[in-house]
């Protein structure tokens, strides 16, 4: 059968989404005019879909799944290889709940309480310093933070070098050649540091805090009953870690949307939770981190008139979901207004993934990426005192994935609200 929707031409379009990063998708999306259209990447035809239907339809998992979905590249820089990404079924669900166990109200209470803490600290040395640069020092505070939650011990660990690895596994995902191997690298590191963690937990040599990830992931039964085996065990707790240090970028884009919208900066100071939530949420819409996510069909099916065929790739514009001009007004401007009377859909605001976290693949982290952006935001307008320094390169580039403001976003003058 013919295709029926718009077909980008040519054998392959890898390196023209690996160079229009952010916009590729999106761009031939507005090309065409369509939700649909097919292309080919990595050597394969590729449909790839978006907005509000598209989203509801890429969850349904009668019609996807993620075997096979993810690329090699990325399982061995980003997420790690056999991780919950790649499963489906009772095996994913019931390795989810063990996600979501981490999240409950206290737990999320206490990752805020450490996140302030460790602002603090970390503000008073900036202190002392002619300039900071968040996207160099935020890591920092974001990895004790995500391993002092976590149950793992610090003492005995260098932070500066374990944040840098844990960016370097984030830098890789968009990247080929030195910047995706440095990612590899990093992971390889990471996963035989936590591999002998869980190792010395379970001959007792090192009792983790019960309730904690390492201690969960440590002990955790799948749903045949068995222990994860040590490898797998590690690269969970890494998937815990990882994306906690991963809030960097949004907690630098944040910074920059305070300077850039000093009103904002004001209701933040005014302290209502009401505005940092929405201002935190309007960040993960308006700033691009995840471009879009992968999943093969299952069956055979059609939707729109179009045949997807079983073992087909399909990817979903996340992105361009986000920035959807169906679902947002002005898209393109900042403004966490459109917040305020939000119906808090499941399929419109996806930079997390969409649709029910329990059954599908949508994160399990979206309640502790607001906490630690909030309690962040919260922490910049209201108890620190700092200066932009205007020589500075703040714009971003959308060809490079992920993204962050080109200078790393200085401050100066940094002192401590008494
Ligand atoms: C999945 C984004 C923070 C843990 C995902 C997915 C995205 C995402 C796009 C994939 C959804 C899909 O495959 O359908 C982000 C972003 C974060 C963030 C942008 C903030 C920077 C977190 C945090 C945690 C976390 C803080 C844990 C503490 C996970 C896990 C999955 C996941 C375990 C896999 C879920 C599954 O496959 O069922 N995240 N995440 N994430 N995230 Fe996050």
């Amino acid at each position: 059968k013919h295709s029926d929707i718009p077909k980008e031409e040519g054998l392959d379009h890898s390196l023209a989404l690996i160079q229009e990063g952010y916009e590729y998708i999106p761009s031939r999306r507005s090309k065409f005019k369509t939700d649909l259209f097919e292309t080919r990447l990595l050597g394969q035809k590729v449909v790839c879909i978006g907005g509000q239907e598209g989203a509801e339809l890429f969850y349904d998992n009668d019609k996807f799944e993620r075997k096979g979905a993810v690329p090699k590249r990325i399982q061995k820089s980003l997420f790690g290889e056999n991780a919950i990404h790649t499963l489906d079924g009772e095996a994913h669900e019931h390795r989810k709940l063990l996600f979501m166990s981490l999240m409950t109200e206290e737990r999320l209470e206490q990752l805020g309480e450490l996140t302030r803490e460790e602002w603090r600290l970390a503000a008073a040395e900036w202190a002392k310093m002619d300039k900071a640069v968040l996207f160099d020092e935020v890591p920092q505070i974001l990895c004790r933070v995500a391993c002092r939650w976590a149950g793992v011990p610090i003492d005995a660990i260098e932070v500066k070098p374990l944040a840098r690895d844990f960016i370097a596994m984030v830098e890789a995902f968009g990247a080929v050649g030195s910047r995706h191997q440095k990612g590899r690298k990093a992971r390889k590191k990471m996963e035989d540091y936590f591999e002998g963690l869980i190792v010395e937990i379970r001959h007792r040599r090192m009792e983790p805090i019960e309730g904690s990830a390492l201690h969960k992931m440590a002990w955790h039964r799948d749903h045949k009953e068995k222990h994860l085996d040590e490898h797998t065990a590690a690269v969970e707790l890494l998937n815990v870690l990882r994306p906690i240090v991963a809030v960097t970028y949004l907690v630098t884009f944040g910074a920059l949307a305070l300077f850039q919208h000093n009103v904002w900066k004001e209701k933040l100071q005014d302290g209502d939770e009401e505005s940092v939530q929405m201002f935190a949420q309007e960040v993960r819409r308006f700033y691009p981190f995840a471009p879009f996510l992968g999943a093969k069909v299952k069956n055979d099916f059609e939707w729109k008139g179009h045949t997807f065929e079983k073992g087909q790739l399909v990817l979903l514009d996340v992105y361009g979901t986000n920035h959807d001009n169906r679902l947002w007004e002005e898209p393109y401007v900042f403004n966490p207004e459109r917040f305020r009377n939000w119906n808090g859909g499941i399929f419109d605001l996806i930079p997390q993934g969409g649709g029910d976290e329990a059954t599908g693949h949508r994160c399990p982290g979206e309640m502790a990426t607001l906490q630690v952006m909030k309690t962040s935001f919260s922490f910049l307008t209201n108890e620190m005192i700092y200066n932009v320094p205007m020589e500075q390169d703040l714009s971003y580039s959308l060809s490079r994935m992920p993204t962050y403001p080109e200078s790393g976003f200085v401050i100066q003058g940094v002192s401590i609200k008494s």
